[in-house]
């Protein structure tokens, strides 16, 4: 190897020159792929300029510049982070939870500038990562800082050196020249894809889990080793700087236009809104956005678009005038156990119901949450009287995750479970290892209704006009007890009922009418077996065909089917051995009520055929790609998009938005133990 000192001038400054030449290249090109997320170089030639430009950099260490790509590595470990004073104090933001406080926003504005001139307004997606400071001095990437407490931060410079999303050096398009001195603040995050990733890498390792992205995000910055920070998935979007009015912009639209022609990554959901009207219908689109975006967002900044404006309206102690934080409806809040009721269902298993102190959360009130059954609820460990923490998500049942244990005070009572039921009296009973205690009264009311609710509902013969609100009213109303008598009802008795008219009551007599020949499938599924959901019913209607041949089989035959075990097999014998079962479906008979009848399946033939999967969430038991080669092995399909196609949506852990638009399609859903036992594990 040529020694440097023994190298001419000559050949030294041609190595100089190669080296910024490959340095603003690979600049070039990593602003291009992690910025502007617009590669135009491979990947494979990228690394082979990097790798010349380490070779060239190791030979000659003198020529290494603060701004060479080769320093996103990370260098060595620190003892401890030292601070750094922020020149203008990093301030925070007031918060407004709904669009009447960004109009009260606006208001305030008026009165304070003491004119009703309509105001231009910026909105950004507000990530929820981690705030920091970046200094520039000619260009260059010198100090990088946490938020501290505003005024002083911590100097992570290291670590912010290894995200590729923050330039080393400003780019200075068009001969153009960087500021002497910028302070850009921003976000540093985590994207969801990438933080599955890594906590995927932790769990591997051994290594505890980031409990979420901004955990991660902010575990990952500080860290003293920068090795370290270099591995993890960090990102930068840029929102502002310190102090704009020393750059040549006039507003922050303008801003993040200019700081885009430097090299910092804008978020492209930054919209300019011209009154606050706007502002408002962009903060609905963003919140429809929101489970789509590649990262996690807790709502929307919103700012005064003007810098003009902005200095005239200043700031208060901790947060600036012009601005204002609209953030997404919390999906978590704390309220009061006030009482515990216990409901009876359909199969009289006594639920737990938690009455709670009204609270909001997602934009609903909430005033009762489900508490599951007996052991949940001693699991959880509440008391009446404590400080609950619940959570609504998307469109499920709101439900007690668990009691604030440190705001006892000491006037919390124990909650006692009833022995007899709630509803008719009947003494309860817990059979075995059952988790649930029943009400065994096959006419307690309350069970009746619930079964009634059931049978017309959507997962059984989907009913239309019969929801719970109408069945509910015509069982008060005396008019219907059973099922059987669904089908007497009559135009002329409902149109008069409260709620009610001619055109509702002929509406869901042809539905009654049209419900009168179901699949066995259906059928099956609505007279609410215990233990026989559409799943099991689908099975059962395939095997089968025929009600009948149903009704002749025995224990053995059920468990000779795949998919079925003894739980199931035990139950539908009950059933169908029970008098008044068999009396209820003379009637219906009667009242031409015909099952169709199918084609049992041969022993052997594809039992899923006809059936499209599509998967949402991680599966415990068995890899996707396992439970895909079970169902095809079966006859089944797999989908990979959500569509009216699909006839089962496996629902794993942390569903993604598939399970929202199931919902909203009203496709069956089944959890990951009903898809094992249709495909026989
Ligand atoms: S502006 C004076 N813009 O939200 C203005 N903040 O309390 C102060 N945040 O932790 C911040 N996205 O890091 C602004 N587009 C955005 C933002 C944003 C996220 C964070 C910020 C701080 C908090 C504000």
């Amino acid at each position: 190897m040529v020694q440097l000192s023994l190298l001419n001038i000559s050949d030294k400054e041609a190595v100089r020159q190669r080296l910024q030449a490959l340095r603003q290249e690979l600049n070039f090109h990593a602003h291009r792929y992690y910025v502007l997320d617009a590669p135009i170089l491979a990947d494979a030639e990228y690394d082979l300029l990097f790798q010349e430009l380490v070779a060239l950099e190791q030979q000659h260490p003198e020529l290494i510049t603060p701004d060479s790509p080769s320093r996103r590595v990370g260098g060595a470990p620190l003892a401890q982070f030292t601070t750094v004073p922020h020149t203008i104090p990093m301030l925070s933001l007031e918060n407004a939870f709904d669009a009447e406080a960004l109009v009260d926003f606006e208001e305030r504005l008026f009165r304070f500038l003491q004119s009703r001139t309509p105001i231009s307004y910026v909105s950004e997606p507000k990530l929820d990562g981690l705030a920091v400071e970046l200094v520039y001095e000619e260009g260059l990437f010198t100090i990088g800082s946490t938020r501290g407490d505003g005024l002083i931060g911590e100097d992570i410079s290291q670590n912010l050196k290894t995200i590729p999303a923050i330039p080393l050096r400003l780019l200075t398009p068009e001969g153009g020249i960087a500021p002497q001195r910028l302070e850009v603040r921003g976000e540093v995050f985590i994207g969801l894809a990438e933080f599955k990733q890594l906590n995927e890498a932790r769990a591997k390792a051994g290594e505890p889990l980031f409990a979420n992205p901004r955990n991660g995000a902010a575990g990952s910055l500080r860290q003293l080793d920068p090795k370290i920070t270099a591995t993890r998935p960090l990102d930068f979007f840029v929102y502002g700087v310190s102090d704009p009015t020393l750059l040549p912009c006039k507003d922050q639209h303008g801003l993040l236009t200019y700081l885009g022609c430097l090299g910092f990554k804008i978020n492209p959901l930054v919209r300019l809104c011209h009154s606050i009207s706007e502002v408002i219908s962009q903060f609905s689109t963003l919140q429809d956005q929101r489970p789509s975006l590649p990262y996690d967002i807790d709502g929307m900044v919103v700012k005064v678009n003007e810098f003009a404006l902005q200095e005239r309206l200043g700031a208060k102690a901790r947060s600036p005038r012009w601005a204002i934080a609209a953030k997404f409806p919390a999906s978590q809040a704390t309220t009061r156990l006030l009482d515990v009721e216990f409901g009876v269902g359909r199969t009289g298993a006594i639920t737990p119901v938690a009455v709670l102190e009204p609270v909001r959360i997602g934009g609903v009130t909430v005033r009762r949450a489900t508490l599951h059954n007996e052991d949940e609820l001693r699991r959880k460990g509440l008391m009446l009287g404590d400080t609950v923490l619940v959570q609504r998500a998307g469109d499920v049942i709101p439900e007690v995750v668990k009691p604030v244990e440190e705001n006892r005070t000491g006037r919390e009572r124990p909650i006692v479970m009833p022995t007899t039921c709630p509803e008719c009296g009947f003494s309860l009973v817990r059979a075995g290892q059952e988790a649930i205690t029943r009400c065994p009264n096959p006419n307690c009311p309350a069970q009746q209704v619930r079964g009634l609710i059931h049978f017309t509902g959507k997962s059984g013969m989907d009913i239309e006009g019969l929801g719970k609100k109408a069945v509910e009213q015509l069982v008060n109303q005396g008019l219907i007890k059973d099922i059987p008598d669904i089908y007497t009802l009559t135009a002329k008795n409902l149109a008069p009922l409260e709620g009610w008219g001619d055109k509702s009551a002929e509406n869901a007599v042809r539905a009654i009418q049209q419900s009168r020949t179901p699949t066995l499938a259906k059928f099956l599924a609505a007279l609410g077996i215990r233990h026989v959901g559409e799943v099991t019913a689908q099975l059962l209607a395939r095997h089968f065909g025929s009600l009948a041949r149903l009704m002749r089989a025995g224990e053995a035959d059920f468990l000779h089917i795949e998919g079925i075990g003894e739980q199931v097999a035990t139950s539908l014998v009950d059933y169908f051995q029970d008098q008044a079962v068999l009396e209820m479906l003379s009637r219906l008979e009667g009242l031409g009520v015909h099952v169709q009848e199918e084609k049992p399946a041969a022993e052997g033939e594809a039992a899923l055929a006809g059936s499209v999967f599509l998967f949402t969430g991680s599966l415990a038991h068995l890899s996707r790609h396992e439970a895909k080669a079970r169902i095809k092995e079966l006859g089944g399909q797999v989908a990979s998009s959500i569509s009216r196609k699909v006839t089962h949506v496996v629902l794993g852990e942390s569903p993604g938005s598939k399970l929202t638009k199931a919902r909203e399609l009203g496709l069956t859903v089944i959890s990951e133990d009903e898809f094992l036992r249709l495909i026989g594990r």
